[in-house]
């Protein structure tokens, strides 16, 4: 469904990104592992059309992307959930995910988006008219979240959608993210929670200094020596 192929992406003349590569399939969760500073956002953002690449391509359903803007990347069917959340803090609940309704082939249908997206975090219909900068952290991830799913993406990538939650919420996040795998929809999932991300993922990809240095099945990386001993430190 998406295909990554040799790209080299800069900021200014600093290179973050070298020849990478990869694929992701529909219905498939595919984890990109790498230390602080390895390009991993910088990835994201060149799929989703933040940043666009110098050199290589990126193709999705076939159609390549990577010199499109990252709202018509939206409209393919991609929905990028960043790092740090970026809510609109002053709106509501039910206002952030509006937001993410904002493709033309999905704006009509935006209440039952709405509809379904509060049966998976119940928590958000009780507090549709909260505004957002006094919701918890938690509840901030899971607008972050719900707000990805109103574009009706088939491609979801989420950029450490666990990272400063506690663990019983952390676990209830994944299990949201099997639920859209099990649903059809493609996961690319950026975790520093190394473990628990394999347990969940098909395949893994492994990101230092902008390159590819690793990839395959998850539950092969997790016997891997190089991983448990930078990632999780075994
Ligand atoms: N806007 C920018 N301008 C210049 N350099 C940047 C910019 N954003 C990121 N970088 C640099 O690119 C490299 C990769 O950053 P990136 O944010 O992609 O890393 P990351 O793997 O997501 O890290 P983290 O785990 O800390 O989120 C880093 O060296 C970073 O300093
Ligand atoms: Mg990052």
């Amino acid at each position: 469904m998406l295909e990554v192929s040799n790209i080299d992406t800069f900021y200014g003349k600093i290179q973050a990104l070298w020849g990478v590569s990869l694929k992701i399939d529909e219905a498939e969760i595919v984890a990109l592992v790498g230390a602080n500073g390895a390009g991993k956002t910088t990835l994201l953002n060149t799929i989703s059309g933040l940043l666009h690449p110098v050199s290589g391509t990126v193709e999705f359903l076939d159609k390549r992307i990577d010199g499109l803007k990252s709202h018509a990347i939206v409209e393919l069917g991609i929905s990028h959930i960043p790092q740090g959340r970026k809510l609109f803090p002053d709106m509501s609940v039910r206002e952030n995910l509006e937001m993410g309704a904002y493709a033309k082939r999905v704006w009509k249908h935006r209440q039952e988006t709405l509809d379904k997206v509060y049966e998976i975090f119940p928590i958000l219909k009780e507090r549709q008219g909260q505004l957002a900068r006094t919701l918890s952290g938690g509840e901030q991830q899971m607008v972050a979240m719900g707000r990805g799913l109103m574009s009706r993406p088939r491609l979801c990538i989420i950029d450490e959608p666990s990272s400063g939650l506690a663990p019983l919420l952390v676990d209830e996040i994944f299990r949201i993210i099997q639920g859209l795998r099990d649903q059809g929809i493609g996961i690319f999932l950026i975790e520093q929670n190394v473990q628990q991300t394999l347990e969940i993922a098909d395949r893994a990809y492994v990101l230092e200094n902008g390159r590819v240095t690793l990839a395959g099945e998850s539950k092969k990386l997790l016997q891997e020596e190089l991983i448990r001993k930078a990632y999780l430190g075994l």
